[in-house]
Formats: structure tokens, C-alpha cells, sequence
């Protein structure tokens, strides 16, 4: 008699997804706003994690509508710090796309407590396909708080806390509840670790094949991953793996190497989202193409101006001119005029005006500068002669027309630090300033 072995799968909910045959975005605070998560997804990957999300910023949040352009986005104000309620304005401190991402958004929380994450990702339950818990970021902004790679050392608290989600959240919103882990120095921790983890009814397990005190420079060890693979599949949970996977052609053939479910990119994606595109689709892009496919949705979105500015950064490499000059701008005419992305800018202007950026344009600050300057030598030149000068009234800066000058290319004028949305320094948000987030979690 021949005794039929089937292998377990915990059951994906209805409203849930699969983590295996995926190749997915990494959840990357600043980097993984929803601009980039779209990218990603046009270039490919199969899921996107949002960045990680702490339990107590989402739990005060507002959910709203934005009615421009169909995006969800929990707000909040931000704690008071001493100034007067009228100066605080509401922070969003999630957005997501109920269409473009649908049954693609993984939510990730940072928590430390089973009832903290429960209240948190009840808010965000109907409006994605899974929600994460992070269990691996080592920095001590995460750590002190019970939170990120803490957990890995408290595992009663990280059982708890995914089997809370499971059952308050994962069963009546018919979503997956999953866990992303660090590797730990000894194997069998990390076993008798994966071990529980897989038995509170968890969909999907990620590995960042790094113990937490390794550095994001330090290579990937995966001499633990078939393990850990062989714990996930005995109980029937789906296992991607993390770190140095670099494009979606080496991850199939990492997936294969090592038996694993998936594969997760996390650094390579944030500087060249169209690493997810196989070399048979084309491959890697000019970053020309991506930074105007990441520039598109970030206008449609109206992403934080800074938060764009942030990840150009990333995206553009140094030594570009035309580039160089564009980590100038101050708003997102600017960057199409410098970069001459003609097609973009009529949403940019348009979106420049919601943001409240429309008045910090490079060009309106060089244009009025001219324009100062022309009036002080006609003033000159008129009293030299005896007579009386007037402004231009068709100047630029007195008509107030302006950020943008079609004919000709202007070199941006230096812009000195200031604390608002052109600024490189991102504004936290609710969130962030409570996670102090950084690059390496
Ligand atoms: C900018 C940045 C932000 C990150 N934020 C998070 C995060 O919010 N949650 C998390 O679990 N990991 C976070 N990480 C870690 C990545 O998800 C990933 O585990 C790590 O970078 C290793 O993958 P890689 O070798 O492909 O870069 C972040 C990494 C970067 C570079």
C-alpha cells in the first residue's frame, strides 16, 4: 500500500494572496511610498510591502478619499510640539491605490503589543491583501520599543502578536498575516524561532538573510535558508527570501538554487525599480526612463515633494549634469523643466498648486532676481538722467507669472536649507517621527 504524502498549505484568504512564484518590493521606509510601489509594479514585481508603519501612528489616523485622484490616505495631525493648532496641518501618513495596487499591497506594521496591532491594522484590513509584521529592524529607535528585531529575542510576544492578528484581523477581513525576520547568529535559535512562527496560522514568512547586528554593506549569508525553507513548507507557509537579490532573472534563479517561494528586493529596486523587468522584457532601464515612469506617478499621487526629492536622489547617479542640476528644484515643474519632461508638465503645475509649491519655483526666484536687478539699474539710469523710473508691470515677478521658462535653461539658483516641502530634509510624518526609521531595518 502506497501512503500519499501531501504537503500542507495554511489557506490563503479570499481577500489574501499567495507570497509563492512572487517576486516583490521590499517594505522600505521613505523609499516605498506609494510613487515607488507603483513603479515597481510597472516594471514587474508581483507584490509590494508598503514601508513599515508603527501601530500607534495608524491607530488615531482618518481615512479619507482624495477625491483628485482615488488614492486612500490615513492622516493625522501631528503632536502638538509646542505649536498653536492653527499652525498644525494634517499629515498623511499612508497612501495607497485602492485600483493600482488591489490584492498587490502588503501593509507592514511595527508593533510591540498584540492589542496595539490589532486596533492598527483593523484600520488598513479592507484596503490591502496582507498585513506584515516587521521583526527585523535592529535599530535602537525599534528596538527600545519592544519593536522590529526585538521581537526576534521575545518570541512568546512576536507569537502573540501574530496570532492576535491572525485571529482579530486575518479571519474577519479574509486577509493573510505574515512575518519578516532577520537570520539569528546561531542556527538552531533560529529554527526553534521559525518554528513557532509558523504554527499562529501565518500565510507567508520573509527572510533578510542577515543577523541584525550586520550591516546593509555586509553580503547576504544564506547558509541558513534551506532550514528555514524546510520549517516553512512542513507547515505548509510560503517562504521568500531577502537580501542581495538584485534583479528578477537572479531571483528566479536564487528561488531555484534554494527551494524558496519567492524573493524579496529591496536596494536594488530603490535605485532601479526596472531591476524587476527580465532581461527578456528588456532588463534594467536608462534611469532616464524610470525617473520619468517614478516622476509620473509621484505628480498623479501628489507625493510629498520631499519624500520625491528623496529617492531621485537615490535614483540618479552623481555624475549626471542635467540630473545634478535637477536635485536643485524646488518644486515639480522644476524637475520637468530640467529634465525636459514636456508631457509632464501641465500635471506638475497643476499639482505644484495643491501642494502649495507653486511659488518656490528655481526659475521664479532667478526671473525675480533679474527683475530686481533691472529695476535697481533703471532707477539708476533714470535719476542719472533726471527722470523717474516704473517697474515693468509685464515683469514676471510683479505679475506673479512665472515658475517656468520654456525658452531657455536657466542654471538653478543655490537653494539655501529651508523646513518646507522643496526642502531635501523630509518633514517626519506622524509616523515617522515616532519610528525614526532608517535604511537598514
Ligand atoms: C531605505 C530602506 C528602508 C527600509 N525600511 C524597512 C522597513 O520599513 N521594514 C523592513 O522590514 N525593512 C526595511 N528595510 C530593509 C529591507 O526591507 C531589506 O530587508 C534589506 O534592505 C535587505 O534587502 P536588500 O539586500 O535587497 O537591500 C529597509 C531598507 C532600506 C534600504
Amino acid at each position: 500500500m502506497t501512503s500519499l504524502t501531501t504537503t500542507p498549505r495554511v489557506p490563503i484568504p479570499a481577500n489574501g494572496v499567495d507570497y509563492r512564484g512572487k517576486i516583490v518590493l521590499a517594505p522600505m521606509v521613505r523609499s516605498g511610498e506609494l510613487p515607488s510601489r507603483l513603479t515597481a509594479l510597472k516594471y514587474g514585481a508581483d507584490l509590494v510591502w508598503g514601508p513599515e508603519t508603527i501601530d500607534r501612528a495608524l491607530a488615531g489616523a482618518t481615512r479619507r478619499v482624495n477625491p483628485r485622484n482615488g488614492c486612500i490616505e490615513y492622516t493625522r495631525l501631528p503632536s502638538n510640539g509646542g505649536r498653536t493648532e492653527a499652525a498644525a496641518q494634517e499629515s498623511v501618513i499612508y497612501r495607497l491605490d485602492p485600483v493600482r495596487e488591489k490584492g498587490k499591497l502588503i501593509f507592514q506594521l511595527g508593533t510591540a503589543t498584540p492589542e496595539l496591532a490589532v486596533q492598527a491594522a483593523k484600520m488598513v484590513a479592507g484596503d490591502v491583501a496582507g498585513i506584515d509584521v516587521n521583526s527585523g529592524c535592529p535599530k535602537p529607535f525599534s528596538t527600545s520599543g519592544g519593536m522590529g528585531a526585538a521581537l526576534l529575542r521575545t518570541p512568546d510576544k512576536l507569537v502573540s502578536i501574530l496570532e492576535a492578528l491572525v485571529r482579530d484581523v486575518g479571519n474577519p477581513y479574509q486577509i493573510g498575516i505574515s512575518v519578516k525576520i532577520r537570520i539569528l547568529e546561531k542556527p538552531e535559535i533560529t529554527e526553534a524561532l521559525v518554528s513557532r512562527l509558523v504554527k499562529t496560522g501565518i500565510t507567508g514568512l520573509t527572510v533578510h538573510c542577515r543577523t541584525p547586528p550586520m550591516r546593509p554593506r555586509e553580503r547576504a549569508i544564506r547558509d541558513q535558508l534551506r532550514m528555514i525553507r524546510d520549517i516553512c513548507h512542513n507547515a505548509g507557509v510560503a517562504c521568500l527570501m531577502n537580501g542581495d537579490v538584485t534583479s528578477r532573472d537572479q531571483a528566479l534563479a536564487l528561488m531555484e538554487e534554494f527551494g524558496v517561494d519567492g524573493a524579496m528586493i529591496a536596494t536594488s529596486a530603490e535605485t532601479n525599480p526596472s531591476c524587476f523587468q527580465s532581461e527578456a522584457d528588456g532588463g534594467l532601464l536608462p534611469f532616464r526612463d524610470v525617473v520619468h515612469a517614478y516622476l509620473k506617478f509621484c505628480i498623479e499621487s501628489e507625493n510629498r515633494f520631499g519624500n520625491t526629492k528623496y529617492l531621485l536622489n537615490v535614483m540618479i547617479p552623481g555624475k549626471n549634469k542635467e540630473f545634478r542640476d535637477a536635485k536643485g528644484s524646488k518644486n515639480y515643474a522644476d524637475f520637468c523643466h530640467i529634465l525636459r519632461f514636456d508631457d509632464l508638465m501641465p500635471a506638475a503645475l497643476k499639482v505644484d498648486e495643491i501642494l502649495n509649491l507653486k511659488g518656490k519655483s528655481i526659475f521664479f526666484e532667478e526671473t525675480r532676481n533679474k527683475a530686481v536687478q533691472n529695476a535697481i539699474e533703471n532707477n539708476e539710469t533714470a535719476r542719472a538722467a533726471g527722470g523717474a523710473s516704473r517697474p515693468k508691470s509685464s515683469s514676471p515677478a510683479t505679475s506673479g507669472v512665472g515658475p517656468i521658462r520654456t525658452n531657455s535653461i536657466p542654471a538653478p539658483t543655490k537653494s539655501k536649507p529651508e523646513t518646507n516641502e522643496a526642502n531635501l530634509e523630509i518633514p517626519e510624518t506622524a509616523s515617522q517621527s515616532s519610528q525614526k526609521q532608517e535604511v537598514a531595518a
